[in-house]
């Protein structure tokens, strides 16, 4: 290993950025080298963010040095970053959707020239798509990809652009596992080029599978470093969390209750036409005491089966009942207050107001609750909430500040606490431990059993079988906004479920 020769390409020492009295990053010493790939590693909150965000001069560190090939540098912007070769791909994708591919690349490479040299750059484009293993045509528009494919846009656009580091912010939270797999290949393309990588991530398995070296961050400072030949999840585990260990879930193990309880939701042949893709034909039934699973791959109907149920979209044929009503037209407020909870699966544009305070977006969507008089009763909410944080486990941000600082991991747990708060008959979790640490994947996924287990009605819809699996009673999978199969205990097995989700029917096969 070059390590300890060449001096590294990125170092950090000594970086230190406060928000306010909060110490983010207190980080004595962070490096990546050429041909190195370097795993991020922290519970939520611990400042991995921030830390990139520095490197990358989209935060002024308050003390601290950077270097670049050994030298110090200033790197005061993104584009001081960029001339320095450094690049990242923040977990909120910047690609504009309307644009081409070529034109996302393009604009981020030169600033896009008055006459685009549309044969230079496709040209470029295709050379390394394929190198790394993209199927990507540079014509098409960004808002028709997948939310897999876009992330490949933005990889893409930082190595067409020169990128010799390049800090990927929790890369594979919005990819299914298969593709996880495909992006730990190009990370081993990258390697093999003698770039240098830093991957922030919460599966420790992403980790064990592409990482040389792993930095575990906690508080904002550097806890710990090992090689990846002495890593173990168990050893990741206490780094991360210190002693206190990591709670397992303790599923009941209760098989699918034959005495399966009342009909909380039914689905009868219900199609939609909004969204991007229409339900066609679903029917199905959630019963009080169950937790049902929805695979498939993003992208099949499940946002749109959740704005079903909420009330966010109306079925053009067929019904939707609720406690055995004809609820098709209640409006969404009607269908909250008769305790059914949503959490959808990206928080931070569907679930949240960013530039309101964390109390107040513990308000939303509570619609009377806390009304008092023509105000809100600030500390009943208050005080339901700090309840409510604590029974999740979960430290409390503080409630004054903008939703917009919290962290990743830290905005879903709000929208977790605000959601779990009333102990809700229908829960709709939608990739509920997305961006969560272990531990807080643990608790939450603890909770949704617990709340089964006192009669609630639970969907899930998730990408990852094994979670899905660890918490199911039985799965329904999506595939093209239509129900593909149905799956019992029994049958939970990645050779059964798989083929459903890309459209191969069992019965067929
Ligand atoms: N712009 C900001 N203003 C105020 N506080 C901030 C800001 N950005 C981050 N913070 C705070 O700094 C701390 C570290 O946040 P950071 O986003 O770096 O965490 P993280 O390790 O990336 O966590 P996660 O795993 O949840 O993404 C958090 O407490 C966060 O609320
Ligand atoms: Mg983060």
């Amino acid at each position: 290993m070059i390590r300890g020769v060449a001096p590294p390409l990125l170092e950090a020492r000594g970086i230190v950025k406060r928000f306010g009295p909060l110490l983010a990053n207190d980080v004595s010493q962070f490096s990546v080298g050429a041909g190195e790939v370097v795993a991020l590693l922290g519970e939520n909150g611990a400042g991995k963010s921030t830390l990139a965000k520095i490197l990358y001069g989209y935060y002024a560190a308050d003390a601290g040095e950077v270097r670049v090939d050994g030298r110090p540098v200033t790197i005061a912007s993104p584009h001081d970053a960029r001339a320095l070769d450094v690049g990242m791909v923040f977990q909120n994708f910047t690609l504009i959707p309307s644009l081409s591919v070529l034109e996302n690349v393009a604009l981020f490479d030169k600033g896009l020239p008055a006459v685009l040299p549309r044969r230079d750059i496709g040209e470029h484009i295709r050379r390394y798509a394929q190198r790394f293993g993209f199927a990507l045509d540079p014509r098409t528009p960004v808002r028709e990809l997948a939310v897999g494919d876009q992330q490949k846009v933005e990889i893409l656009k930082q190595l067409v652009a020169g990128a010799r580091v390049l800090i990927l912010d929790e890369p594979t939270t919005v990819l299914a596992p298969q593709e996880s797999v495909g992006l730990f290949a190009t990370i081993a393309e990258m390697r093999a080029d003698g770039l240098g990588v830093v991957l922030i991530t919460h599966k420790l398995r992403d980790v064990l599978a592409c990482a040389d070296r792993i930095v575990v961050m906690r508080q904002g400072r550097v806890e710990g470093e090992l090689d990846r030949a002495e890593a173990t999840e168990q050893k990741l585990l206490a780094l991360m969390f210190g002693d206190a260990a990591v709670r397992t879930v303790a599923r009941s193990g209760a098989p699918l209750r034959a005495d399966a309880g009342e009909c909380v939701l039914e689905l009868a042949g219900v199609s939609t036409s909004g969204g991007r893709t229409p339900l066609r034909g679903v029917s199905m039934q959630l019963h009080a005491g169950e937790i049902v699973g929805v695979a498939g791959v993003s992208g099949n109907g499940q946002r749109e089966l959740a704005d079903l149920i909420l009330g966010v979209l109306r079925p053009g044929t067929g019904a939707k009942l609720l406690w055995r009503e004809d609820a098709s037209r209640w409006p969404i407020a009607k269908v909250r207050q008769a305790g059914v909870a949503a959490i959808p699966d990206d928080p931070l544009a569907l679930a949240s107001v960013p530039a309101m305070t964390v109390l107040e977006n513990l308000a939303l969507g509570d619609g009377g609750r806390y009304r008092a008089g023509l105000g809100t009763d600030w500390e009943a909410l208050d005080a339901d909430m700090q309840r409510s944080f604590a029974r999740l486990g979960f430290p409390r941000p503080a409630f004054a500040a903008a939703a917009a600082t919290l962290s990743g991991g830290n905005l879903q747990r709000m929208v977790l606490a605000r959601e779990l708060a009333h102990a809700p008959r229908l829960i709709v979790a939608v990739y509920p431990t997305r961006g969560l640490d272990a531990r807080s994947t643990a608790t939450v996924r603890a909770l949704l059993g617990d709340a089964r287990d006192r009669g609630a009605a639970v969907l899930i819809v998730s990408e990852e079988l094994d979670e899905l699996f660890e918490l199911c009673d039985r799965l329904l999978v999506l595939n093209r906004g239509a129900i593909a199969g149905e799956v019992g205990r029994q049958d939970f097995r990645a050779e059964v479920v798989g083929p459903l989700m890309v459209g191969v029917r069992a019965d067929v096969a």
